[in-house]
């Protein structure tokens, strides 16, 4: 039987895969458009996010929406995930079992999504979804295409609240994305600004 979102969201709300899940008050399971083209993945739920359940409400995610909003893009016209579901201590790094625990989600997300386009936001989504060796710094904004899907990374909008210099050039990637958006995505309103 193939996943429908209702069925793959109440499994993954029971999930103790790992260690996080003893620690959580919400999964975060994902939020946005469930027929999206682009599909955006983070790092792991912050504290914001395990008290609401939703991925990005906190001050990155003041941000990231904002940078969405540069492009016309929104939650209505995304999909947005995380690596891993729950949230990390202290916000510490989700260690390599984690996130090999917490894939297959993200992967049967993937699979019922089919989007066109990934953009993930930081390192740790970028070695997990494009190369375990990915350098954010020089490699942000690079574009590589696999089994159809275009995939691209950008410095994690916590990075940019830290170091406002990442941002300039946060910003001709975003502009990619819009560009690339709008040559392969067929969703009309992305067409728009
Ligand atoms: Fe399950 Fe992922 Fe939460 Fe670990 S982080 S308990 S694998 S949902
Ligand atoms: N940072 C992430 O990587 N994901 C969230 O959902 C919130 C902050």
């Amino acid at each position: 039987m193939p996943d429908t979102w209702e069925a793959l969201e109440r499994e993954c709300q029971n999930c103790r895969a790992c260690p996080l899940g003893g620690g959580r008050q919400h999964l975060v399971f994902g939020d946005g458009c469930r027929t999206a083209e682009i599909l955006l993945i983070g790092e792991g739920p912050g504290q914001r996010e395990d008290e609401q359940g939703l991925p990005f409400v906190g001050p990155a995610g003041k941000l990231l929406d904002d940078m969405m909003e540069l492009i016309g893009l929104d939650r209505s016209k995304v999909y947005i995930a995380n690596i891993v579901k729950c949230r990390p201590p202290r916000n510490r790094d989700p260690m390599n079992t984690e996130q090999a625990a917490c894939l297959p989600w993200l992967r049967r997300q993937t699979a019922l999504l089919r989007p066109k386009m990934i953009v993930c936001l930081g390192r740790i989504a970028a070695q997990v979804v494009i190369k375990p060796d990915f350098r954010i710094t020089k490699e942000h904004g690079q574009w590589t295409q696999r089994a159809g899907v275009w995939m691209t990374a950008i410095y994690h909008p916590s990075a940019l609240l830290r170091d406002v210099y990442k941002r300039p050039e946060t910003f001709v990637d975003l502009k990619a994305i819009q560009a690339k958006a709008r040559e392969i995505c067929t969703h009309t309103e992305l067409v728009t600004p």
